[in-house]
């Protein structure tokens, strides 16, 4: 039998239309964040936000910076995931329920500290950083939104500039993509057909 997991990838699709007379409970946001939060980041960082946008008022402003996109009001939620520029004084921080676990000494969590350091002295690098941790837990709440039975959207089409200003993001932070949640109306595309394997994977 085939595993959920592979079931959910293969039946998500990039919703724009929702239901927007059902809504989401407190609940089902935190159950939904506590799973994406498992994505990885590197150093175990965790340089990332989520701001669950899920009032009338809040969510009539976001749509204003979203280039007017209907779903971000029609979703029953709609996040702003937030990358954060990696802090590598942080790392120790971090680290250390894995050191007190016994997972890891806390000689090696600073050894990651100093790696970070060096890493992230490129601020292209920190950059990307803050990039990929924020689409890593985008692309897992996504997955979570699904199992629990929700559709999702994800969005680049927003003023950077004008949601920082509206929801006080930190000059750390990028608002790296906005990803609306709720329950599917009818209507939506189905995932669109991909390209074919052989010109996506390379064998070396
Ligand atoms: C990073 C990212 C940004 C996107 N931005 C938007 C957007 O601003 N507005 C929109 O309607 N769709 C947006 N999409 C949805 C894409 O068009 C959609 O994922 C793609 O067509 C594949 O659809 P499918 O997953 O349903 O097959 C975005 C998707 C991603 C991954």
């Amino acid at each position: 039998m085939q595993h959920e997991i592979l079931t959910l990838i293969e039946t998500r699709f990039s919703a724009n239309l929702f239901d927007a007379s059902q809504g989401v409970s407190d609940q089902e946001i935190e159950t939904m964040v506590s799973y994406a939060i498992r994505a990885p980041t590197a150093y175990n960082l965790q340089n990332w936000r989520f701001v669950a946008v899920r009032s009338p008022d809040a969510k009539v402003r976001l749509r204003a910076a979203a280039h007017d996109q209907p779903k971000v009001t029609d979703a029953a939620v709609a996040f702003i995931i937030i990358g954060i520029l990696p802090d590598p004084d942080a790392v120790v921080t971090r680290l250390a329920p894995a050191v007190d676990a016994a997972i890891m000494s806390r000689d090696m969590a600073e050894r990651w500290r100093d790696g970070a350091r060096t890493l992230y002295a490129d601020p292209a690098i920190a950059r990307d950083e803050a990039v990929r941790s924020a689409t890593f837990g985008a692309a897992t709440l996504m997955f979570a939104a699904s199992a629990l039975g929700f559709a999702s959207g994800p969005m680049v089409g927003f003023d950077a500039a004008g949601v920082r200003r509206d929801f006080d993001l930190a000059d750390d932070e990028l608002p790296v993509m906005l990803l609306a949640v709720g329950r599917a109306a009818p209507g939506n595309w189905p995932q669109k057909p991909r390209r074919l394997l052989g010109d996506v994977l390379e064998w070396v």
